[in-house]
């Protein structure tokens, strides 16, 4: 069976370019891997004191689907310069438990895009940093930020068949990067 891939996106517009490009992506690559989108909207706001060993059912859902995955996109927009709240809230529960958790160690493909001439290139390096610090295995790959999305974006589709060739180019890598256990390793566990 394909890997299966959990994409996450940092806007929750209803017209967002960085959900656009995710539901292009998994077009794209759907011969080679099951992409499927978890929407963030439900997450709540990061509470230390409702981390408990029964989460929120968002939370909870979205660690699951984490640990279900064989690896992860994420798109994020850049809003002052740093990635969503939306995003970074959804990661630092993804965090935890410390040590434990589903994103530890998990292959993560990262993108940004905006209408602006630099694709949120800021945004961009803060959210590796923030994985880097979760422990995820951020997949290297030269920035992987879009700018001038708007210009890019069709009906909810990325048209621009080279950005698309650079992003499919990314998501191979993560495919590369992703250790799947052989039957003799599931037969030994
Ligand atoms: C933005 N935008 C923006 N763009 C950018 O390139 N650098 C930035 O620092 C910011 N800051 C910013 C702050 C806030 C609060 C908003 C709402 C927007 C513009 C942003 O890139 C644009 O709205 C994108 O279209 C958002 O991504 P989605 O929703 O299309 O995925």
């Amino acid at each position: 069976s394909s890997p299966v891939l959990l994409a996450l996106s940092g806007s929750l517009r209803r017209g967002s370019y960085n959900g656009a490009i995710l539901a292009t992506l998994g077009e794209a690559v759907a011969d080679k891997a099951a992409l499927t989108i978890f929407p963030l909207t439900d997450v709540p706001l990061y509470d230390q004191d409702a981390d408990t060993d029964t989460p929120p059912e968002a939370v909870a859902a979205l660690r699951a689907a984490i640990g279900a995955a064989d690896g992860i996109v994420i798109a994020s927009p850049e809003y002052n310069h740093g990635m969503s709240g939306v995003l970074k809230n959804a990661l630092d529960w993804a965090s935890r438990p410390h040590g434990k958790a589903t994103l530890t160690g998990k292959p993560v493909f990262t993108l940004t895009s905006s209408p602006g001439a630099v694709g949120g290139a800021r945004a961009h390096a803060q959210l590796n940093e923030t994985l880097a610090s979760i422990g995820a295995r951020v997949v290297l790959r030269p920035q992987a930020v879009v700018g001038a999305v708007h210009e890019k974006i069709v009906d909810g589709r990325l048209t621009d068949q080279r950005t698309l060739d650079f992003l499919v180019a990314g998501i191979d890598d993560l495919l590369a990067d992703i250790v799947r256990p052989t039957a003799a390793d599931r037969e030994a566990s």
